[in-house]
Parts: C-alpha cells; structure tokens; sequence
C-alpha cells in the first residue's frame, strides 16, 4: 500500500480553503492509503505565535482533523513537535540545501518583501527543509495539497533526487521520491474580499475567509458581503470573472454539485439568491463538523489518539533518519 502525508500549520482556525483544498482529500484517501496527518506545530512558530494561544490550536486542530472525518484507526494522526526526528531530518536537510533555492520560493519572498529581510526569522527561510523532512520521514508516495505549496513539493522532489545520488549507493535509494496531489477542484479557494489573493487563515481581513469555526450567521455574513462584480451572471471565469467564479467552486466543493450545473441552476437569477443558497450550503457543510468538534474538544479521546499517533509516527521517523544518519556518516555507528 502505497504512503500518503499532509500536514496543516496550528497558526489560527483553519479556513474553509483549508478544507476544500487539503482536509476534503484526507478523507477521501484515508482508505485507499497508508496516511499520515500531521499538526505542523513546528512550521507555525517560523512567524511569531503567543505560546497560549498555539498550544490552544494546535489541539483544535487535530480535534477537527477527527471531527471532518478523520478516523484514527485509519490514518496516524500527530503533532510534529512530539516527534523529535522532525527537526533532526530537517538539519541535514538545510545541510543539503542552498540558500539560493531556498530565497527563490515564493512564499518566502512574499513575506520576506513585506517585513524586510531583517525583520524575519531564519526559520522562515529554512522552513521548507522542515517540510522536506515530514515528507520524506514517513516515505510518503503521495502529499496532498493545495495549489499554493507545489513549488516546495518541487523542492522536495529536487532535494530527494540529489540526496539519493549523492549519498545512494549501488543505485540503493534512501528516500522516496514523492508526487504531489492537487484537488482537481478548489485547489486554491480565494479570499472573499480580494478574489485574486488565496484565502488565508492568517489574513488580517477576517472578512476575507470562513474559518471552520464560524457560526452560521457569521458565514452568511461574509458570503453576502463577498466581492463580485457588476454583470449579474452567473458563470464560471476565473479570469475575467474571479470573484463569482471562486463563490461557484466553493459551492461545488460544499455541495458536490458540478460547476456547471449550479451556473445553470442559477442562469438568470441573481447573486442576491445565489448568495443566500450558497450560505446556507456552506453552514449546512460546517454545522456537523462543528457539532463533532466541540464533543472532541471535552473528551479524553483525543489525547489518546495523540499519543497513539506519536507513538507510530516515531517508529517509522526513527527509522529513516537513521537511514540518513548512516548515509552522510553521522555517529559512530551504522
Ligand atoms: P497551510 O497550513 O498553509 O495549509 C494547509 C493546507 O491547506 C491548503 N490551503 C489551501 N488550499 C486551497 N485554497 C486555499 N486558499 C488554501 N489555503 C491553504 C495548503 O495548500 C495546505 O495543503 N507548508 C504547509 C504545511 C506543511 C505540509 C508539510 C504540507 C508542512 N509540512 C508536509 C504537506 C506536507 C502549509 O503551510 O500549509
């Protein structure tokens, strides 16, 4: 059976891009494969974070990993910090990386751009080694995500290849080439006020995304007020029409209605209506997760679950870093 890994950064409540571009697919892959479903928690402190307040998320998150569906006994469910081979892989990693690929990442520019290059950490620079380092822990196969990681997907791709011909030998590969998996649909849901910009969990703007934790007139307020634009029509065209054509694909995603047959439901109406269904379709998909999510939160069963998932996750990480360790000629011993 081949190996799945995704993580989600513990940085606020995830968005409902979140779960359309990332969480849906977990579901779905859990049982056709050997999954690993991480909490990043190490990746969110790259940016400042108050230590409460992580803590706080973190275990929401994986609270709501479970409450959309994840099942325990399918997939292994954990918090990167609680496997120490994390951070380890990602030193050698950063080792066998330069700094000019790593400046060439998008994600790494934009933020750099807008705080200053002194103005960030050095973590922020060498985060996708880290990522690197989940991936290729678990010998993931697969790594479903949404559109806005495919370049460090890349760079786990290069990383693996030349770590494999340097290091490999008699054509003995270390680590697993990976291949990224977007969704076909809503791989990048946009924010609600700015439809050219991804939606974000971190955006200032609260307006500009649904968090997984909204209440329900909270959710019909911020599809109401969502940009579109002056035609009135209904279609899908990302491009010339961004802010209607992000709305029809979040309903696609919510309802599992096709794109085109929700545009020919709604051909003459207008957005007024289109709105209100949408928002209820949107409150009609979060409403159970809510409802599962609360219970978890209270209950025992999910530290349980944590602890199991750590404990699993460590046998299989020790193992490649040693792998690894042995490769480059770290220590005294194979
Ligand atoms: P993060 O926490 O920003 O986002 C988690 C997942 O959600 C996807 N996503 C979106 N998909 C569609 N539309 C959006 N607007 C949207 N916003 C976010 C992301 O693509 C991601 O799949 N670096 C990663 C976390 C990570 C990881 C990994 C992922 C760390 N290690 C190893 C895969 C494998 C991140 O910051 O995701």
């Amino acid at each position: 059976m081949e190996t799945i890994f995704s993580g989600i950064q513990p940085s606020g409540i995830p968005t409902i891009g979140n779960y359309i571009g990332a969480m849906k697919q977990f579901i779905e892959l859990q049982n056709h494969y050997n999954c690993y479903f991480c909490i990043v928690d190490e990746h969110a402190i790259t940016v400042p974070q108050d230590p409460l307040k992580l803590r706080q998320q973190t275990r929401s998150l994986a609270a709501l990993y479970l409450a959309v569906g994840l099942d325990p006994e399918k997939a292994t469910i954990f918090i990167q910090s609680e496997v120490s081979a994390h951070a380890e892989a990602a030193w050698i990693i950063q080792c066998n990386t330069t700094i000019g690929e790593l400046e060439r990442m998008t994600q790494f520019k934009d933020k750099s751009q807008k705080n200053g290059r002194t103005g960030v950490s050095a973590g922020l620079l060498t985060y996708p080694p880290l990522m690197v380092g989940d991936i290729v822990l678990y010998n993931a196969n697969l790594v479903p995500v949404g559109d806005d990681q495919k370049q460090h997907l890349e760079l786990t791709r290069d990383f693996v290849e030349r770590f494999n011909k340097r290091y490999g030998q008699a054509n003995q590969e270390i680590l697993v080439l990976p291949e990224v998996k977007i969704a076909e649909q809503g791989g990048r849901v946009m924010s609600l006020q700015d439809p050219t910009s991804k939606m974000s969990k971190s955006d200032s703007n609260a307006k500009g995304f649904i968090s997984m934790l909204d209440e329900a007139t909270v959710i019909r307020k911020k599809i109401k007020s969502a940009v579109t634009d002056s035609t009135g029509i209904i279609e899908y065209d990302p491009e010339n029409k961004p802010g209607i054509s992000n709305l029809l694909s979040i309903f696609s995603a919510a309802t599992g209605r096709p794109i085109d047959e929700i545009a020919a439901a709604y051909e003459g109406k207008g957005y007024g209506e289109f709105k209100t269904d949408l928002g209820e379709a949107v409150v009609d998909l979060l409403a159970p997760i809510q409802e599962r999510y609360h219970a978890l939160l209270v209950s025992d069963e999910l530290d349980d679950i944590l602890d199991r998932g750590a404990e699993q996750a460590r046998l299989v990480a020790n193992k490649t870093l040693q792998r690894m360790k042995n490769a480059i000629g770290l220590g005294r011993k194979p």
